[in-house]
């Protein structure tokens, strides 16, 4: 694809879509990860669980090259970003990871179809598959009619669900969601989590969860625990299976 050549790489790598290996992390003499450690296959979701101030934020930031970790690995299809430069990290983030969060960060100035957009403008895709991608995305999301609107003329469910259309819009291989329920009523919060999960089906995009609410990790085939920035235990849940790599529907990636 002229002008998008860096996405080439998106199906570059390893088997797993995400390795943590022993990721520690302190802040100051405090320490915060103490050793956290999970993989997770392609198109697999985790819901990462635990009390506020066990690490999630924080081992979410590492995982997305936001922060860095003291030690230990992240690999995101196979590719160790722990020790990349600022460039290489912001083309992980651009290509491969897709970003999710409480309270949305919807660029204020934009309208909804314009911060949907904004990814694939980051990467220089030309205008008419720009248009493609976001008139795809907006529909199976449910907010095309209210493409035009600035996000303070949003509600909070259409709000995330067009940061959801955002965070997929590149066609990711990871999506990363720190408590994207939080900030959102009951209903609106089921929708998010029913649209995550058939997301994460049609692309085969893997989800790393967080979520202090044990009723969101249904979405999830696996829930790890986390206390005082060490995996306490982990569960499968029961009668899921991850699909892989599934692409089936015209939502997966851009190239
Ligand atoms: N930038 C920072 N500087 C100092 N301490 C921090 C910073 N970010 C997080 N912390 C501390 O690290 C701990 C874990 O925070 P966080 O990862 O946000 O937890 P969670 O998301 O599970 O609530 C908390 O005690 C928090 O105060
Ligand atoms: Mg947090």
């Amino acid at each position: 694809m002229a002008g998008c050549g860096i996405l080439e790489k998106r199906e570059a790598g390893g088997e797993w879509a995400l390795e943590v290996v022993d990721v520690r992390k302190s802040y100051g003499e405090r320490p915060v990860l103490r050793g956290v450690g999970f993989r997770l296959a392609r198109g697999e979701r985790v819901a990462l669980v635990g009390p506020s101030g066990s690490g999630k934020t924080t081992l979410l930031n590492c995982i997305g090259g936001v922060d860095r970790p003291d030690s230990g690995h992240v690999r995101v299809l196979g590719e160790e970003i722990t020790t990349m430069d600022a460039d290489g990290l912001a083309a992980v983030r651009r290509t491969r990871v897709g970003t999710v969060f409480q309270f949305f960060h919807l660029l204020p100035t934009l309208t909804a179809r314009e911060n949907v957009e904004f990814p694939l403008r980051l990467l220089g895709m030309p205008e008419a598959r720009r248009r493609e991608r976001v008139d795809l995305l907006m529909g199976r999301v449910g907010v095309a009619h209210r493409s035009g609107a600035l996000p303070s003329e949003l509600s909070g469910g259409e709000m995330q669900r067009v940061a959801i259309a955002r965070s997929l819009v590149h066609g990711p291989s990871l999506l990363l969601a720190d408590e994207p329920t939080g900030n959102l009523d009951s209903a609106n919060g089921e929708n998010v989590l029913n649209l995550l999960e058939e997301l994460g089906n049609e692309t085969g995009t893997a989800l790393v969860l967080v979520t202090h609410s044990l009723a969101a990790t249904r979405v999830c085939h696996r829930v790890i625990h986390l206390r005082d920035g060490a995996v306490e235990r982990e569960e499968s849940r029961p009668g899921t299976v991850a699909r892989g790599v599934a692409g089936v529907a015209g939502v997966a990636g851009v190239v």
